[in-house]
């Protein structure tokens, strides 16, 4: 069984720091005696290094919305990868479907992005995703493979157990901008689970068995305390990148307790210690 991964992004939601240091505060206390799954917190920039200093030593990790594909320069407004190893950050979102269809990242700027995050030996959380419109045209597969191609280019073998991936469907996102014309909904478990095979399925043909079988696929989109359990439980899902539902520790702790209860209760489970991840 592979290992899940909850994560929590913020986006540009909780602009107090001292706010953001409470939340997290209250989610790290939560999740003392979480111990199989890997759970991390997104911020917004300005919060990061408060957050990163009030959680260091606990179970919480601290996660990155975005960062420049170079270390350093002059570029107004940019965050470097520096900052956010400063701040403790080990995990970093990239391509989210806000960063590639509102603000125009594209597959080159993401790859860019991706290398120097495994270069620096951050983890990447891949994200990919269709549109309402690209679903309704039969285009799932095409869109996703394509995200995945372009944003994975020059990724090797040993590289890619750094790479998480989250599918995050563009029409389940809780967002208006991305989203104004349809009624947002979660994916349905037979949607998901269909997408997610297709994913593995794309690692499988470009980096063989053992990738395809290790790799950890999360969805995002609208999950939350009450759907969580039943798209956990989805063979080829592990885990979740959940935004409106991560804001409080209320709402964001229930998901992180379905997935350690459904880990929990596999009976076959067994920690490799070669690639740190449960198998069966
Ligand atoms: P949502 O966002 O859970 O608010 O739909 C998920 C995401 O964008 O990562």
């Amino acid at each position: 069984m592979r290992r899940f991964v909850v994560g929590g992004n913020w986006k540009m939601q909780i602009s107090q720091v001292e706010e953001a240091v409470r939340i997290t505060e209250n989610i790290a206390n939560a999740i003392k005696n979480i111990s199989m799954v890997d759970v991390f917190i997104a911020p917004s920039f300005n919060a990061l290094y408060s957050v990163g200093k009030s959680i260091s030593n606990t179970n919480l990790k601290l996660a990155s919305q975005n960062i420049h594909y170079l270390e350093q320069g002059a570029f107004t407004g940019e965050t470097s990868i520096l900052s956010c190893i400063n701040a403790g950050c080990e995990y970093v979102i990239l391509g989210h479907s806000e960063r590639r269809r509102i603000f125009g990242e594209t597959g080159e700027n993401i790859n860019q992005k991706v290398l120097k995050t495994l270069e620096k030996g951050l983890k990447a959380v891949l994200c990919i995703g269709e549109t309402a419109k690209e679903r309704a045209e039969g285009r799932v597969k095409e869109v996703n493979q394509s995200q995945l191609a372009g944003s994975l280019k020059g990724v090797s073998q040993t590289q890619i157990e750094k790479i998480i991936i989250a599918y995050e469907p563009v029409w389940a996102i809780n967002n208006k901008f991305l989203n104004p014309d349809i009624e947002i909904k979660p994916a349905t478990p037979h949607q998901a689970s269909e997408a997610h095979a297709m994913v593995r399925d794309w690692f499988r043909q470009e980096y063989g068995d053992s990738i395809a079988n290790s790799i950890q696929i999360i969805y995002g989109g609208s999950m939350n305390q009450k759907n969580a359990e039943e798209l956990l439980k989805i063979d080829d899902i592990d885990g979740g990148l959940i935004g409106g539902a991560s804001l409080t520790a209320k709402t964001f702790l229930p998901i992180i307790r379905s997935a350690e209860k459904l880990s929990k209760q596999d009976p076959e489970y067994e920690w490799d210690s070669n690639t740190l991840r449960f198998r069966k």
